[in-house]
């Protein structure tokens, strides 16, 4: 028996990449999955599921636009009954420096990530709410997940991606919103960074197949960490954040307060910032931070 037996999951962007394997292994664990891409290959994928014995329907459109978020939905509840997973995956990359990007490279890849995270989410939770209001006060109520994709340039500053690293780390803050708000209805809300060779990194050598040995960045390494966080067991995690590659993962925490002054109940002057420099930095560099993600 698989660990999402009964459960009906949506992946966006499972039309390749690190999307299908999410949409595969979640279909391998017993869920009826909705495949979306805004690509042909959403067909692809829901055919090669139900090939391999499992069940799957493509629902191609864009995650950003707000009608395609709504039928995705819909599309869930009226193919298969009801909507437990949402697994936020969809996106793509426009990269530039500050001083090279245009406006459409930035406001591509803000809307395809940021709001093709939110768009979904949206309709997701007025549909939960709605079933929650239903089952009534006190009722028990049906585990419903959302998993979102950020990126290590969202969490440390990717040079060249002030776009896609922005949106990124606009969906690790989404995430700890949606987390605290929709608690009430029983819906986990976490986040994942992946690292794995995709169309989006196959470019990047260090990404390559090594012959022979673990293939570190095969991006069905980081499925079985989405297919454990929609899953029953996972039901007390939420509003985490976690870097997923190879046999790592990383529980990581973006916001945490790690050092504080404080003026003694008056406003603080400039002299005395100057003057307590040394103790808000407790003895490390106050420059940019390095990279902080596990290494290559
Ligand atoms: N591959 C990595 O190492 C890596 C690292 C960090 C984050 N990520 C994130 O993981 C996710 C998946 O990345 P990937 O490497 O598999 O990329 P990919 O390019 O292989 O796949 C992305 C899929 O999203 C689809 N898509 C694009 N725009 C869409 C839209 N508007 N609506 C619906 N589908 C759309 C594409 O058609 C494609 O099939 C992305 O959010 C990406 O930013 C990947």
């Amino acid at each position: 028996m698989g660990a999402l037996v009964g459960k009906v999951a949506i992946v966006t962007g499972a039309g390749q990449g690190v999307g299908r394997c999410h949409a595969e292994l979640l279909a391998a664990e017993g869920a009826a999955v909705v495949v979306n891409d805004i690509s042909e290959r959403a067909e692809e994928t829901a055919a090669a599921i139900v090939a391999a014995g499992g069940r799957a329907v493509a629902q191609r459109g864009s995650v950003s636009w707000w009608a395609d978020a709504e039928a995705l939905i819909n599309r869930a509840v009226s193919e298969f009954g009801d909507l437990h997973i949402l697994v936020n995956n969809a996106g793509f990359l426009r990269d530039a420096m500050s001083f090279s990007m245009d406006e459409s490279q930035w406001d591509s890849v803000v809307d395809v990530h940021l709001k093709g995270h939110f768009a979904p989410s949206h309709f997701a939770a007025l549909y939960w709410r709605s079933q929650a209001k239903a089952v009534g006060e006190g009722g028990d109520l049906v585990p419903r997940r959302i998993i979102n994709t950020t990126s290590e340039s969202g969490l440390f500053g990717g040079p060249g991606q002030s776009n896609y690293a922005s949106a990124k780390g606009g969906i690790v803050a989404m995430t700890l919103v949606h987390a605290r708000e929709l608690q009430r209805y029983n819906v986990t809300v976490n986040v994942i960074a992946p690292r794995a060779r995709t169309p989006m990194t196959v470019a990047n050598p260090k990404f390559d197949e090594p012959e022979s040995g673990f293939d570190k960045y095969d991006p069905a390494n980081v499925s079985p960490m989405v297919a454990f966080l929609a899953s029953d067991a996972a039901g007390d995690v939420s509003g985490q954040a976690f870097i997923v590659l190879g046999d790592q993962i990383h529980r990581i925490r973006p916001t945490t307060i790690l050092s504080s002054v404080t003026a003694g109940e008056q406003r603080w002057t400039v002299a005395d910032l100057i003057a307590a420099k040394d103790v808000l930095f407790s003895g490390v560099a106050p420059g940019v931070p390095t990279w902080g993600g596990p290494p290559m």
